[in-house]
């Protein structure tokens, strides 16, 4: 926890016991943590947290997940079951997950008895447990210790993964962090709300950039801010975009955008909104399968099929630094669009492509609409659960590894949101 930018206090509170006291009242709070987008075929938005408050508690990788609700880590002695490529059977292989928090060797931690399931693409891993934890957590790089942060502890997983008879290898999440907004459906631990009810942040506010990343493809940083916002992570407005969710969605929802690549500009011709979804390894653009838009894009745009997904023609490294998709998303007011930039070579994390040597498969497809993980690359993305409220900037701009700049930090206190501070 750290306290607002001191200028600002010092310059109003100079001479000024109102001022003062109101500072008293009120300790404006925020909490930021690092993230990060690894190369490879399955990276998301991670950041490293360790849990509670054992010295030799090392961090675990948590995915920060814009497309699910609440927060969990695997429970000491957790069992995880693989080996079936079918949805629901208990395979022939398991393992016992190597875990790096146990709260019996925490001494802040306050466990108590509440059973949870939560399941993820398409019920393709399901985790349950049986208890929660709260305890602190504190961010790799961040801005300190959250205490009494409370979260699932889950003690078994089922994976739809098949195997060869062997059992040896199996990849799987190590933690999650739901970031979806919260609402009355919400199951378990809701972080951001944790942290509002414990007055950790006085806003129901968080943003999430990433970096400008230059020189060879690699891991990308960002951050995430919440009860604040660094107005040096973005450029040009930041546009409050439709919230676009339904009765009995979870995540972040937005009306589709057009995309333009090479200076050409394709209309998403699929009837559907879109999943911001930072836990995607992948975006999909909503262009209807077998449609004319989908066939002008890849006889048009510069990019081809491949096995599904969308290629560049040329190794990952030949993608030009300044060769980009450009979404032009509605904007809240009526004839308005936010345009967000993302580079084609963000796109590029190692997918396998021994069949197709000389293409750069991209973390790309097409039908369906999902922002993932590569849009969380160019978009600055700013949500505030008291009304729901969601704005796009173009991110993507400040220097590689940077951390939040005290100078253009800006607390968001109780009736303030994001653009109004
Ligand atoms: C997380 O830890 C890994 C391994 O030490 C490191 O490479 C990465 O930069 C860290 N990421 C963040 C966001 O702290
Ligand atoms: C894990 O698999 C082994 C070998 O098939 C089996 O003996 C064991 O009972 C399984 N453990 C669990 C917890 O299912
Ligand atoms: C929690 O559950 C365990 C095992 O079912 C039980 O032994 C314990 O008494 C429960 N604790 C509370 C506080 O209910
Ligand atoms: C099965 O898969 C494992 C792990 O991917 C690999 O090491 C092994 O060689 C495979 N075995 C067979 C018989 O294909
Ligand atoms: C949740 O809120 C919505 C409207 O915001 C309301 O229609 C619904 O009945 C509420 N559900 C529950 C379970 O309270
Ligand atoms: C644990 O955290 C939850 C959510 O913030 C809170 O409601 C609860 O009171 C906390 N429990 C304890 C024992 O502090
Ligand atoms: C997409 O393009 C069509 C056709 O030009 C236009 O009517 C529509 O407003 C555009 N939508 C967006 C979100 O840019
Ligand atoms: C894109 O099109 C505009 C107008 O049609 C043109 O002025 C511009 O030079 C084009 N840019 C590229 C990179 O082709
Ligand atoms: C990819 O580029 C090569 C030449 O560099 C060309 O021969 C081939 O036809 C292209 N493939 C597609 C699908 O456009």
């Amino acid at each position: 926890m750290l306290s607002s930018a001191l200028p600002l206090l010092a310059l109003s509170a100079l001479s000024n016991a109102v001022a003062i006291e109101r500072r008293q009242d009120v300790t404006p709070t925020y909490h930021y943590i690092p993230v990060d987008y690894e190369y490879g075929y399955d990276s998301r938005v991670t950041a490293n947290l360790t849990f509670g408050s054992d010295s030799i508690a090392k961090p675990v990788k948590v995915v920060m997940d814009s497309g699910s609700s609440n927060f969990w880590v695997w429970a000491p002695g957790a069992v995880v079951h693989w080996g079936s490529q079918y949805l629901g059977v208990v395979g022939p292989c398991n393992e016992t997950v190597p875990t790096e928090y146990d709260p019996s060797t925490s001494t802040t931690s306050v466990v108590s008895n509440h059973s949870s399931t939560y399941a993820y693409a398409g019920n393709s891993k399901i985790v349950t447990g049986a208890t929660y934890s709260n305890d602190t957590v504190t961010a790799e790089g961040g801005s300190g210790g959250i205490p009494n942060v409370q979260f699932a502890l889950e003690d078994y997983g089922l994976l739809k993964i098949g195997d060869n008879g062997s059992c040896t290898y199996v990849e799987y999440d190590t933690a999650i962090l739901g970031l979806s907004p919260y609402t009355n459906t919400t199951a378990g631990p809701s972080f951001r709300q944790n942290l509002y009810e414990t007055s950790e942040i006085t806003s129901r506010t968080m943003v999430m950039w990433f970096n400008k990343h230059v020189g060879a493809i690699g891991k990308l940083t960002g951050g995430a801010l919440f009860g604040a916002i660094d107005t040096s992570k973005f450029t040009g407005p930041l546009v409050r975009v439709p919230n676009a969710i339904e009765t009995d969605q979870i995540g972040v929802y937005v009306p589709k955008p057009n995309v333009t690549i090479n200076n050409i500009t394709f209309v998403t011709d699929q009837d559907t909104n879109c999943l911001v979804d930072s836990g995607a390894h992948g975006d999909s653009l909503p262009f209807a399968y077998g449609g004319t838009e989908s066939a002008r894009f890849f006889a048009e745009s510069g990019l081809i099929e491949v096995d599904g997904s969308v290629g560049y023609n040329g190794s990952c490294e030949s993608i030009p630094a300044d060769m980009k998709f450009s979404y032009s998303f509605p904007a809240e007011k009526t004839g308005e669009f936010v345009n967000i930039d993302v580079p084609v070579r963000n796109y590029a994390r190692g997918y396998p492509n021994v069949f197709h040597p000389g293409v750069c498969v991209l973390n790309l497809e097409v039908g369906g609409c999902t922002f993932g993980a590569p849009f969380s690359s160019g978009v600055f993305m700013a949500l505030d659960d008291e009304d729901g409220s969601i704005a796009f900037a173009q991110g993507g701009v400040s220097e590689e590894g940077s951390g939040i700049d005290e100078a253009s930090l800006k607390t968001i206190g109780k009736g303030q949101s994001f653009d109004t501070v």
